[in-house]
């Protein structure tokens, strides 16, 4: 069962929970005395008893976790949903998530129009944010744009060599941009721009008609994440997503 510990890396049950999103101290430890709790496999009824939170896993109702300092994970995000909190027409991406998560207030790193789908990066880490999002690492995203007209060499060309959108000082170019069949292209962007795949088709007189983000970084979103479905990023996404 449970020791009383004082190493530095340990924290009491309600602790941890509460610190890994499951509500207050007091709403904690009720459901701890409700015997709602395993730790390690066994049940636990005392709120302070103390816990290394090295691969530390635990159920609340039943439900499995693992103890994580910060969260890091991927969601395959559907159409008709927005990329806030506080949303406007449609339901928030945070409501596919589990709600200790949105308790943690894990925030998504590059907004999606809500008619785009795909790979988005959630986490409640606020330096890996900064690095995956700040304009300064260049970190490369590919999206799947299904154009309304087929797809000429000239406009891939054109966007190859730059597109001068309004607002912008200086023509932005794609980093690439490949035709997988007469109206799909993938095209790959360094920045992130305000509804840039949109805006840059536009200006070589074509129209978006689906947007999908298929990669970030290295990290692609993989095929068996179905739309909707959320998963935790593991060590080697974490290594294929990280800045060189
Ligand atoms: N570019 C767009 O136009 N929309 C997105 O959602 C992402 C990139």
């Amino acid at each position: 069962m449970a020791k009383k510990l004082d190493l530095k890396n340990t924290l009491t049950l309600e602790k941890i929970l509460s610190k890994q999103g499951f509500g207050t101290r007091k709403l904690c430890r009720i459901m701890i005395i409700n015997e709602e709790i395993t730790v390690n496999g066994e049940l636990c009824d005392d709120p302070d008893a103390t816990f290394e939170l090295e691969k530390l896993s635990f159920t609340v109702k039943g439900e499995r976790w693992e103890y994580r300092e910060k969260s890091y994970l991927m969601l395959h995000k559907p159409s008709d949903y927005e990329c806030s909190h506080k949303t406007q027409h449609h339901p928030t991406i945070y409501s596919l998530l589990p709600h200790p998560l949105v308790v943690r207030d894990v925030q998504c790193i590059g907004r999606l129009d809500e008619d785009t789908t795909g790979l988005i990066l959630i986490s409640d880490d606020g330096q890996f944010i900064h690095r995956m999002s700040s304009p300064k690492y260049k970190v490369p995203k590919i999206y799947e744009v299904t154009c309304k007209h087929p797809v000429s060499d000239e406009q891939i060309l054109h966007i190859l060599k730059g597109v001068q959108l309004i607002d912008e000082d200086a023509p932005i170019a794609a980093l690439s941009c490949e035709r997988i069949s007469e109206n799909v292209i993938h095209m790959t962007l360094a920045e992130g721009k305000y509804h840039q795949v949109k805006r840059m088709v536009a200006a070589i007189s074509n129209r978006v008609e689906a947007l999908k983000r298929i990669q970030i970084g290295e990290l692609k979103l993989p095929d068996d994440l179905k739309v909707r479905e959320w998963k935790w990023l593991s060590e080697v996404d974490m290594l294929l997503l990280s800045v060189k």
